[in-house]
């Protein structure tokens, strides 16, 4: 048994933080690995207000396109380990995700916060109203709740508070056991999770290669997504 696991009750509160390497092998392009979406595109350009101010256009294009390379991609074998543990596990289990695609939600997760927004959902520039947006945005793309308002994906951008920060910090006062998956530790609030987590909570990283901040863990594995979850969900559940 592995240090971060021993002794571990069926009952223990899990926080699981995925990014962007869990859904790697289902297709979706990474952010900062080799051929990552920020090697490809200036963040400044398509991932800020500002950009949204300056070239609305562009900003729209990029997130159309990704909204439907999202059509064709499946949630994989990490996304279904970990709708398996939470259906077995007795204790509580949330699954935070930095990711805005919809594999998890796919897959069966039911306890899941997008602290990131969602691809698929679009905001009302007016009323802030949250709406499904499973299609193209642009400029003139109208809020279906308020006449005037115009629509931005729903997605947190850089100079923006991520979503739901209240009850993932109470989730990660609480927690006997915190674990990312696939994130390289680069972007905060998410990379500092692991400094939140309470004195007696055992830690554990998941990823391809260490992260930036793998030495905060008490443990840290390498390999792929689909190889290290479903182990590590057998493990929990042995
Ligand atoms: P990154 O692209 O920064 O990191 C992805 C991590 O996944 C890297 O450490 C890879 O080594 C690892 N990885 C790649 N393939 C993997 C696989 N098959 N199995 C396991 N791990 C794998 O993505 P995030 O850390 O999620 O924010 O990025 C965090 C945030 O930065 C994103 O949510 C996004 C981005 O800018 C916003 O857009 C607001």
């Amino acid at each position: 048994m592995s240090p971060s696991l021993m002794a571990l009750s069926r009952d223990a509160r899990l926080v699981i933080l995925t990014g962007a390497g869990i859904s790697a092998e289902s297709g979706v392009r990474t952010f900062r690995d080799g051929d990552g979406l920020w090697e490809r595109h200036r963040l400044e350009d398509v991932a800020t207000p500002e950009a949204f101010r300056r070239d609305p256009d562009l900003v729209h294009r990029f997130y159309n396109e990704r909204r439907r390379g999202l059509a064709t991609a499946e949630p994989n074998a990490a996304h279904r380990a970990l709708v398996q543990l939470e259906s077995a596990w007795a204790g509580d289990l949330l699954v935070v995700t930095q990711n805005v695609d919809d594999l998890h939600d796919r897959a069966g997760s039911k306890h899941l916060v997008h602290m990131h927004g969602e691809l698929l959902k679009g905001r009302c520039l007016g009323c802030r109203t949250v709406v499904a947006w499973p299609g193209d945005m642009d400029c003139d793309s109208r809020c279906p709740v308020c006449p005037t308002g115009g629509m931005r994906p729903h997605i947190v951008w850089f100079h923006e508070l991520p979503l739901c920060l209240d009850p993932i910090y109470e989730a990660l006062e609480r927690c006997d056991l915190f674990v990312a998956i696939g994130t390289s530790g680069h972007v905060h609030p998410a990379a500092g999770f692991v400094e939140a987590v309470g004195p007696r909570c055992r830690t554990l990283e998941l990823n391809l290669e260490p992260s930036r901040v793998v030495s905060a863990f008490q443990e840290g594995r390498t390999g792929r997504a689909t190889d290290l979850v479903p182990t590590l969900v057998a493990e929990l559940l042995s």
